[in-house]
């Protein structure tokens, strides 16, 4: 039969060209259409780097107002989602409903369903980035059992997606400068990261034609997984359970243990093999945050930090080359701001979904572009003759 390369989770094959995102493992280095994501989580803004990822340079000052206009023109959901989001349970975790609800969209939104028009797939990525922030803050109310607030344009994306989230009709409220910037911060930070398993994940969905609503959605499903993106409701949650320094120890001693599957939540990564840039700026930010908010002695930071330093020291961890990633220090800012564990992941997704689009529409636009298919190493039983059920 046929050759094939054996590559069982992709180590060493490059499933397509790209020129959106650059990562260079071993120097711990990250560059979004080649400026280095430090400086943009310094110097840009979320909607700048959407525009950025999605269009390839920054925007003028009068490209950024139209894209900000265009954006903003489609924060509302289609009246009739309201429903839909009815037929969940209360206590349905924010992703699954999330899923559901994108998927769904493909039946609301007819006018970007073509993907061979140029026209259509601009609305559909415009579509995708201005409402999975009220899809996202949706599920949240819907959760509590508080009414659906609906976006407000007059305040920037991270502002607005706060306001969604935690203001009630009944009060007053005004968005806190800090947290929305904190809030721009996180989105920029996971806003893209070239071919992990979400973004193949869309693209193969992509590649056999499927509409833009339905490969998001499945990039959702597979971004749920707590070996990727559900490592950050992982993390808080095994940080809160370690609970003080002292039990660090024991944790570290469970991680180095083959017979037991604990692994340390928000430690390690495919390709970074030095540290991850993202949570050398998530660390900084962290402590900013808490100190701007006047939060003293947090314990789950103390936690953190303590486990951060004592794991960087260890052989094991020293060997395999396992340093905190992005959801390592993400959860302790996201639950500063008071957002429940549940919705750490949902927050990642609607941050990623620009990531996922300018993909899918790269993907869309290369000539070289074919159904993704691969192959198998078949390991089952040979060809065999039918046995009749009274010989089994
Ligand atoms: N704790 C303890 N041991 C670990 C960890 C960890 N977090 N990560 C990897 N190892 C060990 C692993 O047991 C293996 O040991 P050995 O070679 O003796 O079998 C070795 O390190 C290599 O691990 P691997 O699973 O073969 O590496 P991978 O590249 O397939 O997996 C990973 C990368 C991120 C899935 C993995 O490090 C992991 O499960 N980390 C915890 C979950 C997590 O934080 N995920 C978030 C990833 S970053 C962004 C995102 O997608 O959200």
């Amino acid at each position: 039969g046929d050759v094939f390369t054996f590559d069982p989770g992709f180590t060493s094959t490059a499933s397509c060209e790209s020129a959106i995102t650059y990562i260079d493992g071993d120097k711990g280095e990250l560059l979004y259409r080649g400026y280095p994501i430090e400086e943009l989580a310094e110097k840009s803004h979320y909607l700048e780097v959407c525009y950025l990822l999605l269009y390839g340079e920054l925007p003028t000052r009068t490209q950024m107002e139209d894209f900000e206009r265009r954006v903003t023109r489609h924060t509302m959901l289609h009246e009739q989602i309201h429903y839909f989001f009815r037929g969940f349970r209360r206590d349905s975790h924010p992703m699954a409903t999330m899923v559901g609800v994108v998927g769904a969209m493909s039946a609301f939104y007819h006018d970007s369903l073509d993907i061979n028009d140029p026209w259509q797939r601009e609305v559909a990525a415009l579509r995708m980035i201005a409402k999975l922030p009220t899809i996202a803050a949706m599920a949240y109310k819907y959760s509590l059992g508080q009414p659906f607030v609906y976006p407000r344009n007059d305040l920037d994306y991270a502002a607005n997606f706060l306001h969604m989230c935690f203001s009630v009709p009944a009060e007053k409220y005004e968005v806190d400068p800090i947290l929305a910037h904190a809030m721009d911060l996180i989105f920029t930070l996971h806003a893209d990261h070239e071919q992990n398993a979400s973004t193949s994940t869309v693209r193969l969905a992509g590649s056999s034609g499927a509409n833009p609503f339905a490969c998001v959605a499945a990039g959702i499903a597979c971004l749920w997984g707590p070996a990727h993106g559900g490592a950050n409701q992982a993390c808080l949650e095994m940080l809160r359970q370690i609970g003080s320094v002292d039990r660090i120890p024991e944790y570290i001693a469970r991680a180095k243990d083959k017979n037991d599957p604990f692994r340390l939540m928000g430690f390690g990564h495919r390709v970074y093999k030095n540290f991850d840039p993202r949570a050398k700026v998530m660390k900084q930010a962290a402590d900013d945050v808490l100190g701007l908010l006047g939060i003293k002695d947090n314990p789950t930071l103390q936690v953190a930090k303590e486990l951060e330093r004592i794991a960087l020291e260890d052989p094991y961890f020293v060997e395999k080359k396992l340093y905190p990633n992005v959801d390592f220090y993400s959860g302790i800012i996201l639950e500063a701001m008071g957002f429940p564990t549940s919705m750490f992941t949902p927050i990642f997704a609607l941050s990623r979904t620009v990531g996922w689009i300018s993909q899918w529409k790269e993907m869309l636009g290369d000539e070289n572009q074919k159904i993704g298919r691969p192959r198998q190493l078949y390991v089952g039983k040979p060809r065999r003759a039918y046995v009749e059920v009274e010989n089994r």
